[in-house]
């Protein structure tokens, strides 16, 4: 049982309770290479995790100035990729983990120094840190949180519509084994009128992209 079990802390608490150890990651990403500084009590926080990683290596990123959410950032490897591949954009990182804003907020220091502005990590429930400001976005990107259950993931498409432009993307990874086949049918029940796409399956991944 690792420590993070036995204290009943998890990588999506809000405050983990273990030990704190900062690791160091170095990631060739889309073909350039990143550093990112993790600590325990972080999703994934000794290697990027392989979900993470065919996510990145496949989602869209649009090349005109977009406004864009890493959803459930973590130590930030999304949302900095997206700030790296498209700089005219404003990329908006959120995580309930205090402890992964902490990482993010130095993986963007570290990564993009010259973009600190527009690229902004927040600690919070969702969209609750950015509620009060009426955001909308060209794309959300998320590795979502499926240990919390896959009806806390379902339920979050409904709110994800909220913040979508019109021809806003959700691009998601879900692992096969964690229920992506269902996810697929789901949606297409679910959403008839949302055009949703798999992007690549690839190494037990599956990248969706829903356009809104
Ligand atoms: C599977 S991890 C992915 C982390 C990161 N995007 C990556 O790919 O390495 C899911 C993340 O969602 C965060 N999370 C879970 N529930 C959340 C909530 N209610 N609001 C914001 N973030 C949440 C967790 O803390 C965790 O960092």
């Amino acid at each position: 049982m690792d420590n993070m079990e036995d204290k009943k802390s998890h990588y999506y608490s809000k405050f983990p309770d273990v030990d704190v150890k900062i690791h160091t990651i170095a990631e060739s990403l889309r073909r350039h290479l990143y550093i990112f500084k993790t600590i325990t009590g972080v999703f994934s926080f000794n290697k990027i995790d392989l979900g993470t990683k065919v996510f990145i290596e496949n989602m869209h990123i649009p090349k005109e100035a977009s406004v864009l959410l890493d959803l459930g950032c973590g130590y930030g490897p999304i949302g900095i990729v997206l700030g790296y591949e498209s700089p005219q954009s404003s990329v908006h990182l959120i995580d309930i983990n205090k402890r992964a804003i902490w990482c993010a907020k130095q993986n963007i220091k570290l990564n993009l120094p010259d973009q600190t502005k527009d690229v902004i990590a927040l600690s919070g429930n969702y969209f609750k840190p950015i509620k009060s400001r009426n955001l909308k976005f060209d794309g959300i990107y998320m590795n979502p949180p499926l240990r919390q259950g896959r009806k806390n993931f379902l339920d979050l498409f409904y709110r994800i519509q909220n913040y979508l432009k019109k021809n806003g993307s959700f691009q998601f990874v879900i692992r096969k084994k964690m229920g992506a086949p269902y996810i697929s049918k789901y949606l297409a029940e679910t959403f008839p009128n949302e055009r949703v796409e798999i992007l690549c399956k690839r190494s037990g991944y599956w990248v969706f992209k829903c356009f809104h």
